[in-house]
């Protein structure tokens, strides 16, 4: 699952004994990926599209497991173009009911939690995944120029803490005001936390990956559709494909 057309497509042609089906304005395609079963779809951007997404997948598709893999903005200093994030724990950075008595800010109202943790053996295998991609597949899947002009030089893999919501961050003010409260972010998205929350509902393993697209600051708007346009699709795309192989 991606929320961009871009961020699953070079997925399509490598699957195997495809079949479409369209379930509340999302093309879901079914067939055979690393010799596994899977249903490849994307949900646009934003949580709710996410989490209809998702419900169908678990529901209509019967799907064991979710993979989500994407883009996202660093706000973590560490972190630069290029790099991978695995999930190990997701917050809904826009949900705050704390006006209300005995709630926290990011709390999710009467589920009492403000972070969702995939499972560690996932978490682990994503994070392995992408250490192979990025050091051994990579080189051969994107020219050096392109990484170049990205200032992709030697990109890395961390796992840590996602942040989601129904915003494009591109502020510095936006990032430090988040920052405040949660320090521990690595990065901004806008679907990761809303199929987590589905995917735990439903008891079944989800994991997110991202790739670093942009540093969420006021040069986000013009970095992020560029790499998206230019890299996304293979990095995106191979770490989940590398994933696939191990389950
Ligand atoms: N996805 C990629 N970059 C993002 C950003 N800066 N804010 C929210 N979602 C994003």
């Amino acid at each position: 699952m991606g929320a961009m057309p871009e961020e699953i497509d070079l997925l399509l042609p490598q699957m195997e004994h495809r079949a479409n089906q369209v379930v509340g304005q999302r093309t879901f395609t079914s067939g055979i990926l690393a010799n596994k079963e899977v249903v490849v779809v994307y949900s646009r951007m934003g949580k709710v599209a996410a989490s209809s997404t998702a419900t169908t997948l678990i529901n209509i598709f019967d799907c064991q497991m979710i993979l989500f893999t994407g883009v996202a903005g660093a706000l973590s200093k560490d972190l630069n173009i290029g790099d991978m994030i695995v999930s190990s724990s997701l917050v809904q950075h826009d949900m705050d009911v704390s006006a209300l008595p005995g709630f926290r800010k990011f709390e999710v109202p009467l589920l009492d939690k403000q972070f969702f943790s995939p499972p560690l053996w996932l978490a682990d295998k994503a994070l392995s995944a992408s250490e192979k991609y990025l050091r051994e597949v990579m080189p051969a899947d994107i020219d050096n120029s392109t990484l170049k002009k990205f200032g992709i030089t030697s990109p890395k893999s961390m796992k840590g803490l996602i942040a989601s919501g129904d915003q494009f961050i591109a502020s510095k003010e936006e990032t430090l005001n988040l920052l405040k409260d949660l320090p521990d972010i690595l990065c901004v998205e806008m679907e990761g936390a809303a199929v987590a929350q589905v995917a735990e509902e439903y008891g079944v393993p989800y994991i997110v990956t991202r790739t670093i697209s942009d540093k969420a600051d006021h040069s986000a708007h013009i970095d992020f559709p560029l790499f998206v346009k230019e890299v996304a699709t293979n990095l995106t795309c191979g770490v989940l494909t590398e994933l696939l192989k191990r389950l």
